[in-house]
């Protein structure tokens, strides 16, 4: 079964993703982690422009290690969640080549597998077949505090927040699957749940789910 759970940063995706992989025993995949990998990888080279990205995609090599990603055998993970990353994410995955690129790569990791994927397009665009789709949302300013407890920058709330705000507005209106709720998604608002309740809230779903499937 293919699990999609959209929705815009901050709103608790990957942690209850994790979550309700783990439960399920499913393969979790976060792809908001291959979009920002994918930013280092050109950031590092000072490469911007998509006619110059778009050659390079067929000469990489993307894995999905523990805990992060690597790319041509170069380990990713430490930059994924910087602040250099936050700022340019938005403009590489706003890319049509790069959205291709990744989107081919989500499938093929995802197919023979039962998986929870999280994101900003797998309802709609990735999967716009899965079986159970959730869209998570909450208030900006509950994300924001979200964030930085996260990252231990509690001093950097008001920052945090701009970008989120900065980040909700280029995702929602990029030409290329823009973070959108799909029209069969069951839609969440996290924000005055606790990570258990949504937890349960979609568990439940996948056993009324597979009790129908299975009859
Ligand atoms: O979920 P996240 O904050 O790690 O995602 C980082 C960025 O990647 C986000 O600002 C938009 C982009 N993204 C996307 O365009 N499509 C996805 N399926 C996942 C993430």
């Amino acid at each position: 079964m293919k699990i999609a759970i959209d929705g815009p940063a901050g709103s608790g995706k990957s942690t209850v993703a994790k979550r309700l992989a783990r439960e399920l025993g499913y393969q979790y995949i976060d792809t908001g982690a291959m979009y920002r990998a994918l930013t280092a990888y050109f950031l590092d080279r000072d490469i911007t422009n998509e006619t110059d990205i778009e050659p390079l995609l067929v000469t990489l090599n993307m894995d999905i290690i523990p805990g992060g990603i690597r790319i041509n055998d170069t380990d990713l993970t430490f930059q994924l969640r910087t602040e250099r990353i936050d700022e340019h994410v938005s403009y590489y995955s706003s890319l049509k080549s790069i959205r291709d690129w990744a989107v081919k790569r989500q499938r093929e990791i995802a197919s023979q597998m039962d998986v929870v994927m999280d994101g900003r397009d797998i309802g709609t665009v990735v999967y716009p077949d899965a079986e159970l789709k959730f869209y998570l949302k909450a208030d900006p300013n509950e994300r924001a505090k979200r964030r930085a407890l996260e990252r231990n920058e509690i001093d950097n709330y008001a920052e945090i927040l701009l970008d989120i705000l900065r980040r909700d507005q280029l995702d929602s209106n990029r030409t290329h699957s823009p973070l959108s709720q799909a029209d069969d998604a069951i839609v969440v608002d996290t924000t005055k749940l606790t990570i258990e309740q949504v937890v349960r809230f979609m568990k439940d779903h996948w056993d009324e789910k597979t009790a129908k499937t299975t009859v």
